[in-house]
């Protein structure tokens, strides 16, 4: 047995090391079992191998591209990077990486120079925002598929006050209004023009774009479509007509469409809606909204803003929780909230054309302990050409939800009024309350509940999907697809789609459990090095070469988990080597790597470093406290300025004359 070794932590598993116990030898045949059934679909893998990409890149890239097939390239010739903990990012050698963008960065030429000690409203509503997320690649013009200039369009998930402020403002200890609407404006989404410099292949943001925009929380009106707009229980004091709400925030990831927009996804809602002790606890939209987990920790927003205050606008967080569909080529158009994808913690939303029927297809994953991954097809078709039409795609059409089956096979199960049980006697009287309450919905017709469905990824040779689900440490009921209990790694799995996404029944498998050999982890099988372990897969997404990278978020349990910091990393998904990861790129202490994207070359890679310093401070040798904006683990990707606080940062990265 390899111990996982690592300075930092050398007392990862140990008990799992000395005592391996009944549970993973019970574990090894179910993914013993898992992995043989791989070979069914060798067939589809050999065929595919040597194929040109050209679906790799969306139908609205590919129309009128005047850039070459890449031909597949499924080899990750990078040096192995050495795991660990520090406080800067790492890269192997022969790489080069740039900060592209940070925290507070001007988004006009008008704007003076970020000063974190002097912070306004108006200046973060003209600044990028915090904790950016997923990154969309957009490319100019609009429907081309240039790697050389486009919109980034990207996500601020949320807030991170002692970050992000030097000291709470208001009397009571607490943050004060004005640092509040600083908060809210620093939340939802930017979007950027980037040009690359043809000679540095360096790339830089345009600062007199009109295309920049920020959509914050504060301030941007968003339209509601689908079932539930207008519903009773989308109205509040505020919008008596239910149909219009101001504000996206908790923006995890997300997606660009193949009619080119840009999908936005509200996660962790809860954390923006306080007072439940004062709250009417029978009143029925608190009763289920707490399954988003009310009552922990939350921002202190509704001591100035009613709509957060659940015991007086119980119906406000029923506007939250969606996916949002932003078109960044038209900077005055209006976000709108699509109710008919769903109303749940969504990490992100992957959009494909069904070949077979033309129906768009949006798969998502609901992040929190045991719940699903859905599936929505869309009523009408996707029609060339014509992007009006297309932009309408996601406002009528099915969802489904997904059931794994012990057979390896997965059941997409409708969630429609009427149908599945889904009637007035189990508490649902129309569409509106199947959308809002979609997570009640999936308990009645028996889906699957999993270990945090996150990133999804489609594969471009053959239209398998991929799925991250991050862990699970309260798991003790062990599936099929959740093959461990108190999961504490996660893993991938992947959907065997045939290319034919609008079907509602698929095959699947395990790409492989993270963690290492004594947690369970099945990298070594396929030849994971002890640096290259993936710990909590997160964001990912493949190349234009199509090849699988990864992101891992191991949360403020990091030591605990891996003892070293989140990291990208190359996983082979095909072949012998299939499950094999290898660790590209390191965060600081304290970071998450998110929303990794290749520009249409594959020769810059952007990735997200999301919270640098904020998490798990207490358990880095040396420092051993909570991190603050005065006082940070580190100041990453200013590390010699003793008066900045860390700032949350695009990095892009680069190989000189070569593809990545
Ligand atoms: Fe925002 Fe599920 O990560
Ligand atoms: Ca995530
Ligand atoms: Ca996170
Ligand atoms: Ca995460």
């Amino acid at each position: 047995m390899t111990i996982l070794q690592n300075d930092n932590d050398s007392s990862v598993s140990n008990e799992k090391i000395v005592n391996p116990n009944a549970h993973f030898r019970n574990l090894n045949s179910i993914v013993d079992k898992i992995l043989s059934r791989r070979d069914i679909f060798k067939i589809g893998s050999v065929a595919a191998v040597g194929a040109t990409v050209a679906g790799c890149r969306s139908d609205f890239l590919a129309k009128n591209s005047e850039y070459p097939s890449h031909q597949q390239h499924l080899e990750f010739d990078f040096k192995e990077i050495k795991s660990g903990i520090d406080k800067n990012i790492h890269i192997p050698s022969g790489y080069q990486a740039d900060i592209l963008i940070s925290w507070g960065d001007a988004l006009s030429p008008h704007q003076a120079d970020f000063d974190t000690y002097n912070q306004t409203v108006d200046g973060q509503l003209n600044r990028f925002g915090y904790n950016n997320d997923f990154i969309g690649y957009a490319p100019l013009p609009m429907g081309s598929d240039n790697p050389n200039h486009a919109l980034l369009c990207v996500n601020h998930e949320y807030s991170i006050e002692p970050m992000m402020f030097a000291k709470p403002e208001a009397s009571s200890g607490r943050y004060s209004k004005q640092q509040a609407e600083i908060s809210q404006a620093a939340c939802g989404a930017s979007i950027i023009e980037v040009k690359r410099c043809l000679k540095s292949k360096k790339w830089s943001v345009i600062k007199d774009s009109p295309f920049n925009r920020r959509i914050s929380m504060l301030k941007t009106k968003m339209d509601i479509t689908g079932p539930a707009k207008g519903h009773a229980r989308m109205r509040t004091k505020a919008d008596i007509s239910g149909q219009e709400v101001i504000g996206t925030f908790q923006n995890c990831s997300g997606g660009i469409t193949p009619w080119g927009t840009y999908l936005t996804c509200e996660e962790n809602i809860n954390h923006g809606f306080g007072n439940l002790d004062k709250a009417d606890t029978q009143n029925p939209e608190i009763k289920k909204s707490k399954r988003f987990g009310l009552g922990g920790a939350c921002s202190n927003w509704y001591e100035y803003d009613t709509r957060f205050d659940l015991s007086l606008e119980p119906n406000e967080i029923n506007r939250f929780g969606w996916v949002v569909e932003i078109d960044p080529y038209n900077p005055q158009s209006k976000p709108r909230k699509h109710t008919a994808l769903g109303r749940i913690k969504h990490e992100g939303c992957l959009v494909t054309i069904d070949a077979i029927t033309s129906k768009a297809i949006a798969y998502m994953g609901d992040d929190q302990y045991f719940e699903y991954l859905y599936k929505f097809i869309s009523r009408d078709k996707f029609i060339k050409n014509n992007r009006k039409h297309n932009m309408s795609l996601l406002e009528n059409g099915t969802l489904y939800v997904a059931r794994f089956n012990e057979d390896m096979s997965v059941n997409w199960l409708e969630l429609t009024f009427g149908k599945n049980g889904l009637t007035p006697e189990n508490g649902f009287h129309s569409q509106a309350d199947v959308v809002i309450d979609t997570r009640y919905a999936a308990d009645i017709v028996n889906a699957t509940p999993l270990d945090r469905p996150e990133g999804i990824a489609l594969d471009p040779i053959n239209g398998d999907i991929y799925i991250s689900l991050t862990m699970n440490e309260e798991r003790t009921q062990t599936n099929i697809a959740n093959p461990r209990k108190h999961n504490e790694h996660g893993q991938i799995i992947c959907i065997k789609t045939n290319d034919n996404h609008a079907a509602l029944v698929d095959n699947w498998d395990i790409l492989l459990l993270g963690g290492s050999e004594e947690n369970g982890g099945t990298g070594h099988k396929a030849g994971t090095s002890h640096d290259g372990i993936i710990c909590c897969p997160d964001n990912l997404s493949f190349d234009h070469s199509g090849r699988l990278w990864v992101c891992t978020d191991q949360g403020k349990e990091w030591k605990k988990k891996s003892g070293r910091s989140d990291g990208l990393y190359g996983v082979v998904h095909q072949g012998e080597q299939r499950g094999q990861s290898k660790l590209f790129f390191r965060a600081p202490i304290g970071a998450e790597v998110t929303g990794l994207c290749f520009a249409p070359d594959d020769q810059t890679l952007f990735v997200c470093v999301q919270h640098p310093g904020s998490d798990g401070g207490e358990d880095y040798a040396g420092f051993e406290r909570k991190s603050t904006f005065l006082d940070p683990v580190t100041r990453w990707p200013n590390p010699e300025n003793s008066k900045l606080p860390p700032m949350p940062s695009i990095v892009q990265i680069t190989r000189k004359g070569k593809i990545l």
